[in-house]
């Protein structure tokens, strides 16, 4: 394991599963799953669900949701408060979802609030920042993509850059089948660091955990997980089956 960062493995389910088949893929999976002191496990579901998963979770396992919103209370009809997270238990939250940036009018100015707000609430917030087709098209991936996360951490200190876990994910890789090559990957994500670095120094920068996300699964997660700055994976449709799940935890206890 590289000393500084210890790998993450993040299950988003989006909108997906019942409250039985969550519990159910929690029971199974609270079994199996390898000690947190090699892999954090993270499973992001639907904000109904989040306080019986919490309940059920074990030592190893840890509950997230998909979105929160920025203020602790308000006038906000259907918005999830991070004081109500915080306060259910939950453990992180994921921030910025390219699917909530563009179908729930997300900007890079309400995902820095929400970092802010999850900081405050001690919910560990996963950054998710990412291109699309026509932008990595366009050869200008790096560029965007450091745009987006200067944008984030805007007004954040080191200290709580060193709370917060980014994700990158090529939009045109979430849900197609098509991922990224790990040196694609691996390529933006150093890119990635080095803004960190730009930000924090070199120190923090080294212990910021950094993922893949974008059709990760049991075939191609070791080969991405083996490049060096690629800390761990955000995954969606291959975290929904349990023994998936389990394979790329175990794949990331190797890392
Ligand atoms: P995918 O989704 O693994 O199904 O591509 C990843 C994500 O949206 O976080």
């Amino acid at each position: 394991m590289n000393n500084l960062r210890k790998p993450v493995i993040a299950g988003n389910w989006k909108m997906y599963k019942t409250r039985d088949e969550a519990l159910q893929f929690i029971y199974t999976v609270n079994q199996e799953v390898p000690t947190r002191d090699l892999v954090e496990t993270v499973i992001c579901a639907n904000d109904v669900l989040l306080r019986d998963l919490v309940k059920r979770q074990g030592e190893n396992l840890k509950i997230g949701a998909q979105n929160m919103h920025y203020a602790e209370n308000g006038a906000f009809t259907g918005e999830t408060s991070p004081l109500v997270l915080e306060t259910t238990g939950v453990d992180y939250v994921i921030i910025g979802h390219s699917e909530r940036r563009a179908m729930f009018s997300e900007t890079d100015e309400t995902v820095n609030l929400k970092l802010h707000a999850a900081i405050k609430h001690e919910l560990t917030p996963i950054l998710c920042v990412g291109e699309s087709l026509e932008i990595r098209e366009a050869g200008t991936t790096n560029e965007w993509v450091k745009n987006q996360v200067v944008k984030a951490y805007n007004n954040l200190d080191a200290k709580q850059a060193l709370e917060t876990i980014v994700a990158y994910e090529p939009i045109w890789a979430i849900g197609t089948g098509k991922t990224a090559t790990p040196e694609q990957a691996e390529e933006t994500i150093k890119a990635i660091r080095d803004v960190l670095v730009t930000l924090y120094g070199d120190v923090v920068a080294s212990k910021i955990r950094i993922l893949y996300g974008g059709s990760v699964n049991t075939k191609n997660v070791e080969s991405l997980l083996a490049k060096e700055n690629i800390d761990g994976a955000l995954v969606g449709g291959a975290s929904l089956d349990a023994a998936s799940y389990l394979t790329l935890v175990k794949a990331a206890t190797q890392k």
